[in-house]
């Protein structure tokens, strides 16, 4: 609890996916892969896909509103939305249209970027603003639709990726239920995992030139980003529980960022948490970025796994690199 007796409480959780599901069968016939490499490298076996037609602010908005449902409380009782995404519809930002969708006018809405990280960045900037005492009721949703962007013929990495969206309502509380946090990044193997902008030069007038580029498709080192998910996570995750004043033995689940089933099983291993404490969904959606964290929580909450009053260890990493946990109690 702070100085001013405000604590939070994570009230409400939501999730949407797109209905077009793809099996690592049927990505084998997009590249030289096999649902036997797949499965046994990284434990992923279908992610659901975006449509052309379809958009971010549609599954961010309709995971928004199960949160909201589940918080018992009205859109127009939000005070701040914040959208988490490397993919908005609008680089301009996406989360004002979401705000506009679910019928949130008094909200003030803005997007940020911490590529998978995203949602652990963003429960942590939502902490501040309630612990301040500026608002109350705050929406965190993390959506990605990464199939813009994978290269569809790099078989290293378009078997890792699926689109999804999710989200958690953060409230005031008379009890504080986020417990500990760290947040680390490091520029210097920003390009083991980027989806950079790649500048095309433009002359409008004589001798004046800009650049009218386009982003480029995700490349990445797949192995760079595995040997430290794998060291750095389980430390982001002790500190964090050091701040928290508790040990890994009193963790109830261990949520991580849902990228490959090694990595999750690693993780648990270094922090000797029991693999039946560990949610895990990405056989079944891949990595979500942003979105995988609130999906797996969603649905374990869903599902009765996770219970009120339950400790959740929660972790996300990836490019950037940044990385970083939450150590925080389900409920009120
Ligand atoms: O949000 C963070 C996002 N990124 C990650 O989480 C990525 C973390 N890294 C990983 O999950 C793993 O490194 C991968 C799943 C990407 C790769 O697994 P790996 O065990 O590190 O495999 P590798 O890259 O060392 O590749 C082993 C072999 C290579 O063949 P050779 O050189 O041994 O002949 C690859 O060419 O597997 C080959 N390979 C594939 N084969 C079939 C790579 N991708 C595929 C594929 N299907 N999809």
């Amino acid at each position: 609890m702070n100085q001013l007796g405000i604590g939070i409480a994570i009230t409400g959780s939501g999730s949407a996916t797109p209905d077009v599901a793809v099996d690592n069968y049927q990505l084998s016939q997009v590249v030289e892969t096999s649902d036997e490499w797949i499965t046994t490298r990284t434990g992923i076996r279908q992610r659901r896909l975006m449509d052309a037609q379809g958009c971010l602010s549609a599954i961010a908005s309709q995971a928004a509103q199960n949160a909201i449902a589940m918080a018992g409380i009205k859109p127009t009782d939000l005070d701040l939305i914040i959208l988490a995404t490397s993919t908005p519809d609008d680089l301009f930002g996406t989360a004002s249209n979401i705000q506009h969708q679910i019928g949130a006018p008094q909200a003030v809405a803005f997007d940020m970027t911490a590529a998978c990280s995203g949602f652990i960045f963003g429960m942590v900037t939502a902490a501040q603003f309630i612990r301040t005492g500026v608002y109350s009721n705050v929406l965190l949703i993390g959506a990605d639709i990464l199939s813009r962007w994978v290269d569809w013929s790099d078989r290293g990495s378009c078997v890792l990726f699926g689109d999804g969206a999710g989200a958690i309502v953060m409230q005031a509380n008379e009890c504080d239920r986020l417990l500990g946090f760290e947040l680390r990044s490091d520029g210097t193997l920003n390009k083991s995992l980027q989806l950079p902008y790649n500048a095309q030069v433009k002359e409008i007038v004589n001798g004046v030139t800009v650049s009218q580029g386009t982003y480029q498709p995700i490349t990445m080192n797949g192995k760079e980003i595995y040997r430290f998910a794998v060291q750095k996570v389980p430390e982001v995750i002790e500190k964090a529980l050091f701040r928290a004043n508790l040990t890994s033995g009193e963790v109830d689940w261990l949520l991580l960022h849902q990228a490959n089933q090694r990595i999750l099983d690693a993780v648990a291993q270094r922090l000797k948490i029991g693999a039946d404490k560990v949610i895990s969904n990405l056989a079944n959606y891949g990595n979500t970025s942003a979105a995988s964290i609130p999906l797996a929580l969603d649905e374990a909450v869903r599902q009765g796994k996770i219970q009120a009053g339950d400790t959740i260890a929660s972790a996300g990493f990836g490019a950037g690199l940044t990385w970083g946990a939450t150590i925080f109690q389900w409920g009120r």
